[in-house]
């Protein structure tokens, strides 16, 4: 992750919304991963404080709840960009260019593949495939696809997730 500062934190970590998502499944069994995906969705990533309030509140050993969190893919330990940029760098995309868009993309956002940009707008990564190699080289921003990109391409669809600009294209 590429953060600047410690202020470059947009979020402040409110615990009492975890205590909220704690009280909702208190009746469950077994609510550690309804309980960590919710917590994440607050969130976009789970925050060591966060983990051990969910840790003491359910009686789960913090080493435990780490073991399941970095087991699955789908939960994060550093904050995530507001929105994720995919890059896809599977063969079909690869041989139509598309190291070209990432390597645009990485400049334009000042990031590596796998890192979120200081201000937390992007999170950029590479997938292996999005499913759609006909439209390769393929960028996908949080559930948009972009197809055919030519570098330019790939960072001018940057302009509609930046903060303020969706507002200002629509004011224009
Ligand atoms: S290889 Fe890129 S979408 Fe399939």
């Amino acid at each position: 992750m590429n953060l600047s500062s410690e202020e470059a934190m947009a979020e402040r970590i409110d615990l009492s919304k975890v205590e909220e998502v704690l009280k909702r499944h208190e009746l469950d069994e077994g609510p550690l991963i309804p309980v960590l995906q919710e917590v994440q969705a607050l969130f976009r990533y789970l925050p060591e404080e966060a983990l051990a309030l969910v840790g003491r509140r359910l009686n789960i050993p913090l080493s435990r709840i780490y073991g399941v969190v970095t087991f699955y893919a789908q939960f994060y330990l550093t904050p995530r960009g507001k929105h994720v940029i995919k890059s896809c760098q599977g063969t079909a995309c690869h041989v139509r260019g598309g190291q070209g868009s990432l390597d645009a993309l990485s400049r334009e956002l000042k990031v590596k593949p796998g890192e979120t940009t200081g201000d937390l707008n992007f999170t950029l990564e590479t997938v292996a495939c999005l499913g759609t190699c006909f439209l390769a080289p393929v960028v996908m921003v949080d559930d948009d696809y972009y197809g055919k990109l030519t570098p330019k391409r790939a960072v001018d669809a940057l302009k509609k997730y930046r903060s303020g600009q969706g507002l200002k294209e629509a004011q224009e």
